[in-house]
């Protein structure tokens, strides 16, 4: 039976990838990318391009659709998850690779439930990535915690309510999938007197990238998906 690699690709800076994680990835016989629209190209694939060969090895690209709805969800994990098992029962080494870290809000969680329940001899080894919200303080050259600092993660998706019980309770807080509640956000953070002490950082590490320091222009913005904040 072959390895399972989970690989942390990082935030989409090919720089940002381990050594570790270059090593797997140019070793691997077959590579899973995750993609949530099959119109879209995979960030995780695109980081990693310039270390794999198409010739050698098997890149599948594999679609789980974005939503909360686990009659939609369940399946595409499932599907996932017996395609890597059956290439590493077959002898196959196969990377199963993802943005920022795989333990860290990453499909790769569930996938690993599924290959843990249903193929426990299967062995899986798991290679960290740089997370978005490093990167994003790094290029923002802010410090996220120091001291007795405590610093709270909250994927916007938990509601506003959490949002704003956060603020009072934690020095610094990184807010993660902001699109669909960016305009509730921006009216919390007025309220709340936090206009100069938040930070807005768009695909981080990429050449996309934008890093929002002044609330003005934060508020004006339409943000996209791979975007965060982080409030001090
Ligand atoms: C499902 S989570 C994935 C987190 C990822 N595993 C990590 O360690 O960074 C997706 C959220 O992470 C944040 N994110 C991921 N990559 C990003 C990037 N390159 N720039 C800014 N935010 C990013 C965004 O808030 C996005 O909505």
């Amino acid at each position: 039976m072959a390895t399972v690699y989970a690989v942390g690709v990082g935030p989409g800076d090919p720089e940002l990838l381990t050594r570790k994680a270059e090593r797997i990835l140019r070793s691997v016989d077959v590579i899973l990318a995750p993609v949530s629209n099959p119109s879209e190209a995979s960030v995780a694939l695109g980081t990693i391009r310039e270390f794999i060969d198409a010739e050698r090895q098997e890149i599948i690209v594999h679609q789980f659709p974005m939503t909360s709805d686990k009659a939609r969800l369940v399946p595409a994990w499932q599907e996932a998850a017996s395609l890597i098992a059956a290439h590493a029962k077959a002898g196959r080494s196969v990377a199963f690779i993802t943005i920022g870290d795989p333990l860290f809000y990453s499909t790769f969680i569930y996938l690993l439930r599924i290959l843990r329940e249903q193929w426990p001899h299967l062995p899986i080894e798991i290679i960290p990535g740089i997370s978005s919200i490093n990167a994003a303080a790094s290029e923002a050259a802010l410090p996220l915690v120091e001291g007795d600092e405590k610093l709270v993660v909250i994927p916007a998706t938990a509601g506003i309510e959490q949002i704003a019980a956060a603020l009072n309770h934690y020095e610094a807080v990184v807010l993660l999938k902001v699109k669909p509640l960016y305009a509730e956000i921006i009216e919390l953070l007025r309220t709340s007197d936090r206009e100069r002490r938040t930070v807005f950082v768009e695909r981080v590490g990429t050449p996309r990238q934008k890093v929002l320091t002044d609330f003005n222009e934060i508020a004006a913005y339409s943000p996209d998906y791979l975007s965060l904040m982080i409030i001090k």
